[in-house]
């Protein structure tokens, strides 16, 4: 089998031609910040989560994170419970506006935050529970509202990397009291940089509008009644989420036929075990991950990564567990630790042709060979 040698890039947006031309559209309309693109996507996307009133855009999936901390005016001495191995933005974004990030263990299996060891870490400075959906999972979001129901605590869903995964045949985002969502380029619709935040209560999502726009209120132009910031998208990016977003059945579809793809190719193989997906998740996956079992394969993580690197293939290794990293002073968790010493994500592009997917797990069993 001749699989070739050229560059297999860990990820890779996919763009249909209509982005250039509704973001020709919205520079020729001269409307290059604010303009009528924003409001068409926040009601295209809102629509897609049961209200198209409800969702606000901003410049990143960060900001998202960071406008709904100051939107539940989180500070110093509160405490955000969240996982302990995920993306870092909403742990940074704790740290930001001074509160402080509570870590709990993720599940063996599906790798989503517990909701058991959630429970456990509640205290009465408890201000807020982040789930994070990682790669495309979502995870139990009911178990965690019915906790912040029961203990009055508002529940965030990061859906970052899920979005339009489903769960019990319910999008991911539409769980939880707030939800935000990034536009990145590797994620599964882009503009670029961009986000979302999505809240249903009226008053909350008020105050975002407010902090997302410097805090100005009012018919009276440059009046503040905020120290808000600049979270805004603009409308050139906002045209090519809209022209994105137009083409979600097919880069959903895509996406499924890739995980396929690896699910049949690495399903069954001893000493690498995937992500589980619950029977109730019908995910839309953006990243997909093997962990290596060290005591079948002997060579450590990096070295696999970096044999794999040799042949051209792209890879990164799970994320670093908030305990790993010194700049969080955070307590070993045994499950988040684990899993992110061992775990590989492997090449993602929603075009990657079979034989590229060939290529890419016979570079893996290669490199696994002690
Ligand atoms: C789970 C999660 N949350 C938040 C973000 C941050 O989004 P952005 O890069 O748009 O700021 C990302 C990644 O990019 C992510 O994976």
């Amino acid at each position: 089998m001749n699989i070739g040698n050229s560059r297999i890039p860990w990820a890779r947006p996919i763009l249909f031609g209509d982005e250039k031309v509704l973001a020709a559209e919205a520079i020729e309309s001269t409307y290059l910040s604010a303009g009528a693109f924003i409001e068409r996507l926040e009601r295209a996307f809102g629509a897609l989560h049961g209200d198209a009133d409800a969702m606000l855009a901003v410049s990143n999936g960060t900001t998202a994170i960071e406008l709904t901390y100051l939107a539940l005016g989180l500070g110093p001495g509160d405490e955000v419970i969240q996982p302990g191995w995920c993306f870092a933005a909403a742990a940074n974004m704790t740290l930001a506006v001074g509160a402080t990030p509570v870590f709990a263990d993720i599940r063996p299996d599906d790798w989503m935050i517990d909701p058991d060891d959630v429970e456990r870490r509640i205290t009465p400075r408890t201000r807020a529970i982040v789930v994070v959906h990682t790669y495309g999972n979502v995870c139990d979001a009911s178990a965690f509202v019915e906790i912040g129901r029961r203990h009055g605590i508002p529940v965030i869903e990061d859906c970052a990397e899920s979005m339009f995964s489903r769960r019990d045949g319910r999008v991911c985002g539409t769980f939880g009291d707030v939800a935000t969502w990034s536009l990145q380029s590797t994620k599964t619709i882009t503009s670029g940089e961009g986000g979302f935040v999505f809240a249903r209560d009226d008053k909350l999502r008020q105050r975002m509008k407010l902090l997302r726009s410097h805090g100005m209120s009012g018919p009276r132009k440059y009046w503040h009644v905020e120290i808000g910031r600049n979270f805004r998208l603009t409308n050139v990016q906002a045209a090519i989420a809209v022209a994105q977003l137009g083409h979600r059945e097919e880069l959903i579809a895509m996406r499924r036929r890739v995980d396929r793809g690896y699910q049949r190719r690495l399903g069954n193989v001893p000493g690498i075990r995937l992500q589980h997906y619950p029977k109730a998740v019908d995910p839309v996956v953006w990243a997909f991950a093997v962990l290596i079992d060290p005591d079948v394969h002997t060579v450590p993580r990096d070295e696999v990564m970096a044999r794999m690197a040799k042949t051209g293939i792209e890879t990164r290794p799970g994320f670093y567990s908030f305990g790993q990293q010194p700049l969080y002073g955070a307590p070993p968790l045994a499950n988040a630790d684990r899993i992110a010493a061992q775990t590989i994500a492997l090449p993602f592009p929603p075009d990657l042709s079979d034989a590229e997917q060939d290529r890419v797990v016979a570079a893996l069993q290669e490199a696994l060979r002690a």
